[in-house]
């Protein structure tokens, strides 16, 4: 291996912070990195906005679910599709269209993972911020965001004052397909798995919930997820064909 690929295998999701602010030069560097990501037909449909105000922070702790850790970053920022800019330089540009919408969340999200990396190859550590999608009219509201720009996630960045174990992933032979789709899932790898994920949790400090990988999306997909999404994606000019 080397610095890069260890880099990436070492990640953990920080949610305690230091006080510390993160520089500005480091700052800067991070965000330059999250801009290099890939783009779909150089279309940069992505724009950042870094929370900087108090009180607009302390607004989007409440409207991610009250997540201690949305207060306490040193740095806050939310994460938009955007089709804005390219609507102000060719106003007949045909947009609303469902491929739009990838497009715009898999760039983001492209470069908000750059940023993490970034972050985290200079010793910070941070989280995303999927709760930001609980109320996304009220953060619409908040951030003044027009038409054709979409909140999709919130991302913490920040020294880090906790180093949680690694969480571990599926094995490889569960999610990498060789020319097709192997539909039958191998149970003797889902079991050792399992055992797995019941192991990290039970080791995890504070142990606080002992489930198995299996036990734990059964429960998250028994609900519904955000099922406003589709309305709301639309109320933003996003998917309305
Ligand atoms: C799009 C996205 C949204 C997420 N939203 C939240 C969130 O709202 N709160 C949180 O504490 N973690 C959130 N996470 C972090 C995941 O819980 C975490 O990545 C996952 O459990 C794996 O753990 P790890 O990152 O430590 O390996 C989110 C991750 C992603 C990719």
């Amino acid at each position: 291996m080397n610095q890069t690929i260890e880099l990436l295998c070492r990640h953990t999701s920080i949610r305690k912070f230091t006080d510390k602010p993160i520089e500005t030069e480091q700052l800067n560097a991070i965000l330059v990195a999250a801009q290099a990501a890939s783009t779909s037909s150089f279309l940069q449909a992505s724009s950042i906005i870094r929370i900087t105000d108090s009180n607009k922070r302390a607004e989007l702790v409440k409207l991610s679910g009250n997540q201690p850790w949305v207060g306490e970053a040193a740095e806050f920022f939310v994460w938009c599709a955007d089709f804005h800019r390219h609507q102000q330089i060719a106003p007949d540009a045909k947009l609303g269209f469902t491929e739009q919408l990838l497009i715009g969340a898999v760039d983001t999200a492209l470069m908000a993972q750059n940023a993490l990396t970034a972050a985290e190859s200079l010793g910070l550590g941070g989280v995303f911020i999927g709760g930001l999608r609980n109320s996304p009219n009220e953060v619409v509201e908040l951030l003044n965001l027009p038409q054709q720009v979409l909140p999709l996630f919130g991302m913490c960045l920040g020294h880090p004052a906790q180093q949680p174990s690694i969480r571990p992933r599926l094995p490889q032979s569960l999610v990498v397909h060789e020319n097709s789709y192997a539909e039958e899932l191998d149970g003797d790898q889902l079991a050792q798995y399992d055992a797995k994920v019941r192991d990290y949790y039970t080791h995890r400090a504070g142990a606080d919930k002992i489930m198995s990988w299996s036990d734990q999306i059964t429960a998250i997909l028994a609900k519904e997820s955000r099922p406003y999404m589709q309305s709301f994606v639309q109320s933003q000019g996003f998917a309305t064909k």
